[in-house]
């Protein structure tokens, strides 16, 4: 009797272990895969809008502020290191370099899904490894599959000052062990801001976010939404790549751009609020709705400062620094975060705008693709 009951369990064992060995090597072929979509940055969205020059800026280098708020904190600089990894060896190396570079630099970063840890415990320490190297803004990353509780664990784990919860069901449909049964999903992220001891961010994550799903959250009890846009690092192209034969070719570019995003929220934001370009006290004034983070193909500063001039509060960067980091270690990582705050400070200083408010009210023209697509949809 001993035996027949032991042999299931043994079957069970053997079925967890090759589903973690599956999932470690996941984490290893996403960091692989998206680490080589970076080695070229590619054209996007974000060569699509340009800052309208002013000969006159009136200001110095000095009078730049660079701070945010963000979910009631004050963050030092308005762009942070966004969710990407964790869950296996290699992954808890690059999360003590991402955290470490993020501590000495003074930005925020973000856990990337830490499913793999909730499952099996033994993982726990390739992402606390980010709270122990970091006494910055951290944030934790869950999708819509697990429960309340469990997102809960997740930022205990990490001792988190925020949750992402990742709405990824692009990348999911092309995963080959993907979810493919989306139903719960908004029952689930309700739960979960609910439950959580933190504020909430839904964020996308590299597909970007259409106006009926932009208008969705802001009825939610998310504290945040990242648009995600794409334009960037491609999960369509990455799960294509880890199928045995690579049957979503024709896939690629599925979603909305970064800039197009970012033009859904001021079109939203404008239906409901009556205003074309939130701004920083636009956001606090209307302080049920969720603030708005961009990511997804941000490569320069001169990235971060078009989304912050398009209404976002923050902008996330991972596969750029993942890259950074793989090619120039976490040294090479701290200087090219400090020059990114170096330059962004000029760029807004030639702009004439010592404060992200005061970003957030100067002029762009886009143009291209964004245009097109913009015109089509209606929005000015
Ligand atoms: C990611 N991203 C991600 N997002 C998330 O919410 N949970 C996750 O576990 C991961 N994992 C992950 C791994 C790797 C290697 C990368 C590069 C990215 C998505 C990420 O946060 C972001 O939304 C997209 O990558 C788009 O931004 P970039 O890469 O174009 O700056």
């Amino acid at each position: 009797a001993s035996a027949s009951a032991a042999a299931p369990h043994a079957a069970y064992a053997d079925q967890v272990h090759r589903a973690a060995q599956q999932s470690y090597s996941r984490k290893d072929d996403h960091v692989r895969l998206a680490n080589s979509q970076h080695e070229a940055e590619n054209r996007n969205s974000f060569d699509d809008v340009r800052f309208i020059h002013n000969s006159f800026p009136d200001i110095a280098v000095t009078d730049i502020d660079l701070h945010t708020d963000v979910l009631g904190a004050r963050w030092e600089l308005p762009f942070y290191i966004n969710a990407m990894t964790g869950g296996s060896k290699q992954t808890g190396v690059l999360n003590a370099s991402l955290a470490e570079a993020a501590n000495a630099t003074g930005i925020s970063i973000a856990s990337g899904s830490q499913h793999a840890a909730l499952r099996d415990s033994s993982l726990t320490p390739t992402f606390a490894t980010l709270r122990e190297h970091t006494r910055g803004f951290l944030i934790a990353n869950v999708g819509p599959s697990v429960t309340a509780a469990q997102a809960q664990q997740a930022v205990e784990m990490i001792d988190a000052d925020a949750l992402q919860v990742h709405v990824n069901a692009a990348q999911e449909i092309v995963m080959p062990e993907g979810d493919r049964d989306f139903r719960d999903w908004k029952a689930s992220i309700d739960a979960i801001a609910e439950t959580v001891q933190v504020p909430v961010i839904v964020k996308e994550v590299g597909f970007g976010m259409s106006q009926a799903t932009i208008r969705y959250l802001y009825t939610t009890k998310a504290a945040a939404i990242d648009v995600s846009g794409k334009g960037g690092t491609d999960f369509i192209t990455i799960e294509n790549q880890r199928r045995k034969r690579s049957e979503f070719s024709y896939m690629t570019g599925w979603g909305e751009s970064t800039v197009l995003s970012l033009m859904n929220v001021a079109t939203v934001d404008n239906d409901i609020f009556g205003q074309n370009r939130p701004t920083q006290e636009g956001a606090e004034r209307h302080c049920s709705k969720p603030q708005v983070i961009a990511s997804g193909g941000v490569r320069t500063p001169l990235d971060v400062a078009i989304a912050l001039s398009m209404g976002a509060q923050a902008v996330g960067v991972s596969g750029h620094f993942l890259h950074t980091l793989i090619a120039s270690g976490t040294e090479g990582l701290i200087a090219e975060i400090e020059r990114w705050k170096q330059q962004l400070g000029s760029i807004m200083t030639l702009l004439g705008a010592r404060s992200l408010t005061e970003l957030s009210r100067t002029d762009l023209v886009i143009t291209g693709e964004t245009a097109q697509e913009a015109e089509v949809l209606g929005i000015s």
